[in-house]
């Protein structure tokens, strides 16, 4: 992770190349400094420290601790900088230091003068980088994503984080349906079955090879851990072989970046994250920068779907046959709308446990149960928790865009609430065609695309995880 070292921040990490005294220091005596670091599980890998005056930037430090050079992380530190200033930009490096030197070249830096001794007694470059050349967009990147945290194997292409070139998807639901959910053994194996399939297909239906590939983009977590594991590994074993940059994609990032496959994103935005998983409301200042205003406190919106789904006899998944039944369903049944609080959080188990009790009463009554009645009922509450909320998220922050991500932004009746407050609003809302709302690799790729930007890269020691938050 590469960020912005500032004077709250800077104490909460483990410093390998300079001290906060040091960074202290240059903060106090030079009002033009800054540090950008890279981070890797707290400990500051690799650094610029850089002055910004007015309308130029001056790099006057950049180092990578040894043991991380050779792999990246100085050419992505140094794409973040000219990224983020969007400014001139000079440096001075030592003649003799070639890597360097051709490091500089190839991310548009020009040799300007020279300055005789300037390294005692060795000449010293003074190079500059012209904004301009940065404005032009250098090279298209490919992206290769896969996915496979839950039940489906999928690999896709993606050009620029937003023109899908080819997506092969292998779904196991017909499997899993006698047992009324995923089975994270089968699932796992199935995977293993099925990337290597998923892999080749997907380049062949893009007329591609791994030399035209740019990186390798990978869900590393949430997800079933065995399940990650298959596409962690494949990934992994790509990124070694072919020799290209590993990006890990959280899974949420690829819900929220689905949505760029449709429409260029406008920041600052909402997104509304309903999945099986998650339920979530983030406010994103610009790609890549998060910020959870709330989540479920206990269940999320889609396995409360598929539990309720359950009590009513529906097989798995269970929220899109809800979603067909309550269109021909009256609001018959009165269920409580979960947490009216003021906060951003939302709350699932009371209208699951609500539906059971519900269920079990009609039946003790000998009372038949209306499927197309209970199922729009639920509907109808479930669907009013999220946009009373979100309302609330758009109104408080003043925003002016919103997009919706995750499986439940499949459901027709979420769509046509989403359009409503929109409308009411006056708000851009996308939400992504349904084959870019359950889960797949093509907006793995792409979120993947802007990670990559904002130079976000993986080694071979990267491991899946079952939980991680969104950062
Ligand atoms: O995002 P997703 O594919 O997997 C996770 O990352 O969790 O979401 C799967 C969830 C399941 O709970 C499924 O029942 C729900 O999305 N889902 C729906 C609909 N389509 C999928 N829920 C309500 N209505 C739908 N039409
Ligand atoms: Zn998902």
């Amino acid at each position: 992770m590469i960020i912005h070292l500032d004077k709250e921040n800077y104490k909460n990490y483990n410093y390998l190349l300079l001290s906060p005294k040091e960074v202290e220091q240059e903060y106090t005596m030079n009002p033009f400094g800054n540090f950008l670091v890279y981070v890797e599980n707290k400990d500051i890998i690799g650094y610029i420290y850089y002055s910004d005056i007015y309308d130029r930037v001056e790099i006057n430090q950049f180092e990578i601790d040894s043991s991380h050079r050779n792999c990246g992380k100085g050419t992505a530190l140094l794409k973040k900088l000219i990224n983020d200033v969007d400014k001139n930009i000079t440096l001075e490096v030592n003649i003799t230091n070639k890597v360097a030197i051709s490091l500089y070249e190839k991310l548009g830096f020009k040799a300007v003068s020279l300055r005789k001794g300037y390294y005692d007694g060795i000449d010293g470059i003074l190079m500059e980088r012209n904004r301009t050349i940065g404005s032009e967009k250098v090279k298209d990147l490919y992206i290769l994503g896969i996915e496979s945290s839950c039940d489906e194997t999928s690999a896709s292409i993606v050009l620029n984080g937003t023109k899908e070139i080819a997506t092969v998807t292998s779904t196991q639901i017909d499997i899993h349906k006698d047992y009324g959910g995923v089975v994270p053994e089968i699932a796992s194996r199935e995977h293993i079955k099925n990337i290597t399939i998923v892999l080749e297909d997907c380049l062949r239906k893009a007329d591609m090879n791994m030399d035209q590939i740019d990186a390798i983009a990978i869900t590393y977590g949430p997800g079933l851990i065995g399940s990650l594991l298959v596409g962690l590994e494949a990934a992994k074993t790509l990124a070694f072989i072919y020799n290209k940059p590993l990006i890990p994609v959280h899974h949420i990032a690829g819900h929220i970046y689905a949505n760029s496959l449709v429409k260029e994103m406008k920041f600052p935005l909402l997104a509304v994250v309903v999945s099986g998983g998650h339920t979530e409301l983030i406010e994103m200042s610009a790609h890549y920068k998060f910020h959870k205003l709330g989540g479920t406190l206990d269940d999320a919106i889609g396995e409360c779907y598929d539990k309720v789904a359950r009590i009513m006899d529906l097989e798995y998944p269970g929220g899109p046959k809800i979603d067909s039944l309550s269109e021909k369903g009256k609001d018959t049944y009165k269920l409580p709308v979960p947490l009216k609080d003021n906060s951003y959080n939302f709350s699932f188990s009371g209208l699951k446990s609500a539906v059971i009790n519900l269920v079990h009463n009609e039946e003790q009554r000998k009372n038949p149960i209306i499927k197309e009645d209970l199922a729009c009922s639920f509907q109808k509450v479930a669907v009013e928790a999220i946009i009373t909320k979100t309302k609330k998220a758009i109104m408080d922050k003043g925003l002016k865009s919103v997009i919706v991500a995750g499986g439940v932004a499949a459901n027709k009746g979420l769509r046509k609430a989403m359009e409503k407050l929109a409308e009411d609003l006056n708000v851009e809302l996308t939400i992504p065609p349904i084959k870019y709302c359950t889960d797949n690799a093509a907006m793995i790729a792409a979120a993947g695309y802007f990670a990559y930007l904002d130079g976000r890269r993986a080694d071979l020691s990267l491991n899946s995880k079952s939980q991680d938050e969104l950062i």
